[in-house]
């Protein structure tokens, strides 16, 4: 099962500013070919979802509800109203809590192959921990915000762990797009 972390980040590698505040996605500008083709594109191939209690609160928040509702969802948090405040949505979201090997092995089981982690930063950490990401997709926007959770937001990580980079361009109006892929067995 591949886990794939497809987001956007600052030029100092943060996926959000302070206060969870996301206004520099904007710098990103409009392009040619617009960003959602790309993303629909993208989530056409993926068969379920990994997220994090803050990254749900932040859509609910901002009155996005669940907007992946269709999707095999698997919510980590500790969070009791989280779910309750997401309301009605096709699918049930599984909320789980604790160490996230059980909850992968859990996707796995159901037969999933290839796993959106949506967010954010924390859950990615604790996935590059165990290295279990597998894929990185980043939109890298040209601004920089000195704090606010990281794209693996995590103390302690595997300082040898490789990723191959399989792209690399120029993204919307004023950012890059940068695919990686983990380079395991020694190879690549
Ligand atoms: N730039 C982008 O494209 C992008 C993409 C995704 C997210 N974001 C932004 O990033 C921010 C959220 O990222 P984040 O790194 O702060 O948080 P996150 O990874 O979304 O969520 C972290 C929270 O989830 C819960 N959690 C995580 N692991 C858990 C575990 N193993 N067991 C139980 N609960 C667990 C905990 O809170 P609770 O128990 O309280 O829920 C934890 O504080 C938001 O502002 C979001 O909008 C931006």
């Amino acid at each position: 099962m591949d886990v794939i972390w497809y987001t956007a980040m600052s030029m100092d590698g943060r996926i959000a500013a302070p206060g969870d505040d996301l206004a520099f996605l904007e710098t990103i500008g409009v392009g040619s070919a617009p960003p959602e083709d790309e993303f629909n594109e993208f989530l056409a191939g993926i068969d379920a979802v990994l997220i994090g209690g803050s990254t749900l609160r932040w859509l609910v928040a901002h009155g996005h509800g669940w907007p992946h509702g269709d999707l095999p969802t698997w919510l980590l948090s500790r969070d009791a109203q989280l779910r309750i405040a997401v309301g009605e949505v096709e699918r049930p979201i599984h909320q789980r809590e604790g160490d996230v090997r059980a909850v992968l092995e859990e996707m796995e089981a159901a037969g999933h192959e290839r796993v959106w982690l949506c967010g954010g930063g924390d859950v990615a950490g604790q996935l590059l921990a165990i290295d279990r990401i597998d894929e990185v997709i980043a939109t890298i926007a040209p601004t920089a915000l000195g704090a606010g959770p990281a794209l693996f937001d995590a103390p302690d990580l595997p300082p040898d762990l490789r990723f191959t980079l399989e792209e690399v361009r120029r993204y919307a109006e004023h950012a890059a797009r940068l695919v990686w892929r983990r380079a395991r067995d020694g190879g690549e």
